[in-house]
């Protein structure tokens, strides 16, 4: 076993702002071991030895040595010293031995989303960028919860989630004409628990569910896994296709109907008050629930004629409609905040669904939300939120147009819009990705891929990330190609 040449270890570390000792020394060494000039089996210099080589302190080799057995590449025998492993613990696979998808699916544009392909903003992302997303008050949340009841952060929540964040939660909901109190809210790990709750406590395999076409294609693979038929109704400019809904209750008797009411994902259409009105006639006649969606619900406030047309809920009263919202897309997708209301029976069997699939929501998370929604931070947050999101849009809408896309739907003011690109926006997806850009193609949206939907030319932009004149260049030439 040879013991790695001192000289291999040279340069000498230099004091810098940017990095500690500690992490040059392991960053050094790492990059020895990764490109194979100290090879596996190689004993590592003693601590006291490479401390004197380095001119650094004996503490600080063994934290970078503590470092590189973290991460897999050295281990440390017995009596004996540092070696370098023979087969590095490897965890990542490189990009390009990723292999290229044949076909795009709700599964490769969640994977694309979440790991972001490259430095650019992509514009089939459906989150905003993280920039627009610092909040400084996140710090001050955290640091005010741990002050005020360090004990909370070392016990399991309350079962139906933090009291005094639901009381804030049911005021929100009044506000909105929603008739919640603190004991009928949920919280909920951001909005895909709490429909994943509703889905558990209504459905069985082989139920029947109604949903929008397109709409928001996670909750239709779940569907899909979980054995649920799905029924698909046309989302219109105004709202759902009642008269295809209509016909579709009478034939199917359907559990629930899915929506998104404002600021609908894909489309960015909102439903017509009317629309909503004749919806809870037809659901109240054929017996099933409503599921309203609202997501977006924070981005509403700045669309004047969407503000104020009323929530399904206001109408319904909780009767028939489940209403649930989330802070994903205003405060950021990693606080997974969310939460849901509905009539008290089932919300009741809601909570304890909740405690079998997960026991409780984190206590910390929701400590930090409540501490900015009861200052006002998160109303100033919004507010700067949405002037950014208006300016984006204008830039983006204006680009899309020049670029040859028709908007289906005209742009509001949330954050997608759905436009026409003239070719098959799937083999525009797989084109694009070669040159590093995501696209969300129409395809995706439709709950059953029918030949009709095959080769849909829709594409759903998010206007936050579709301001880059690079894109859109690229786009126009790829799109050409493909004509
Ligand atoms: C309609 C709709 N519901 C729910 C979600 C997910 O929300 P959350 O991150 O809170 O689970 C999204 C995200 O894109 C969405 O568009």
């Amino acid at each position: 076993m040879n013991t790695a040449p001192a000289a291999s270890l040279a340069p000498l570390l230099q004091s810098n702002g940017a990095q500690t000792l500690t992490e040059q020394l392991s960053a050094q060494l790492a990059q020895r071991i990764k490109q194979g000039l100290l090879a596996p089996g190689a004993r590592l210099p003693s601590v006291r030895e490479c401390a004197k080589r380095y001119a650094v302190s004996p503490f600080t080799v063994v934290a970078a040595y503590d470092r590189l057995q973290a991460l897999g590449l050295i281990e440390a025998q017995r009596g004996r010293g540092f070696y370098v492993r023979s087969v590095a613990v490897q965890t990542q696979r490189s990009a390009a031995s990723r292999p290229r998808p044949q076909r795009v699916d709700a599964g490769w544009l969640i994977r694309g989303m979440f790991n972001q392909l490259s430095e650019n903003l992509q514009p089939g992302s459906g989150m905003l960028p993280a920039v627009w997303l610092e909040n400084p008050h996140v710090g001050p949340a955290m640091r005010e919860a741990a002050r005020t009841a360090p004990e909370r952060w070392l016990q399991y929540g309350d079962p139906k989630g933090l009291p005094e964040l639901r009381d804030q939660l049911a005021r929100r909901c009044i506000e909105h004409g929603v008739p919640a109190t603190a004991d009928t809210i949920l919280t909920t790990n951001g909005a895909t628990h709490a429909l994943d709750l509703v889905y558990r406590a209504l459905l069985h395999p082989g139920d029947t569910v109604l949903v929008e076409s397109p709409g928001w294609f996670v909750e239709f693979a779940r569907y899909a896994e979980a054995g649920v038929q799905m029924l698909a109704v046309p989302r219109l400019i105004n709202g759902p296709d009642l008269d295809v809904l209509e016909a579709l209750a009478a034939k199917h008797k359907p559990k629930l109907f899915v929506c998104v009411a404002k600021l609908h994902n894909p489309t960015g259409s909102s439903m017509a008050t009317s629309v909503a009105h004749r919806l809870l006639q037809i659901a109240d006649a054929h017996g099933f629930y409503v599921v309203e969606d609202d997501t977006y619900a924070d981005f509403v406030e700045a669309c004047s004629t969407v503000a104020t047309t009323p929530r399904l809920a206001a109408l319904d009263g909780l009767r028939q409609v489940i209403y649930l919202s989330s802070f994903s897309k205003s405060l950021a997708p990693a606080w997974r905040c969310g939460y849901l209301t509905a009539a008290p029976a089932l919300l009741e069997r809601l909570t304890d669904l909740k405690l079998l699939s997960m026991l409780t929501t984190q206590p910390t998370g929701e400590m930090a939300l409540h501490y900015v929604m009861s200052t006002g931070a998160y109303r100033r947050h919004m507010l700067r939120l949405t002037e950014h999101l208006q300016r984006a849009s204008a830039r983006a809408i204006k680009l899309a147009e020049q670029h040859g896309c028709r908007f289906v739907i005209p742009p509001a003011q949330g954050l997608f819009g759905w436009v026409d690109t003239g070719v098959d926006s799937e083999k525009l997806a797989l084109a694009l990705l070669d040159e590093g850009w995501l696209i969300a193609p129409g395809a995706l949206f439709y709950p059953q891929r029918s030949s009709e939907q095959h080769g849909s030319p829709y594409m759903r932009i998010n206007y936050a990330t579709s301001g880059d004149l690079k894109f859109w260049r690229c786009f126009a030439q790829v799109r050409d190609r493909l004509k």
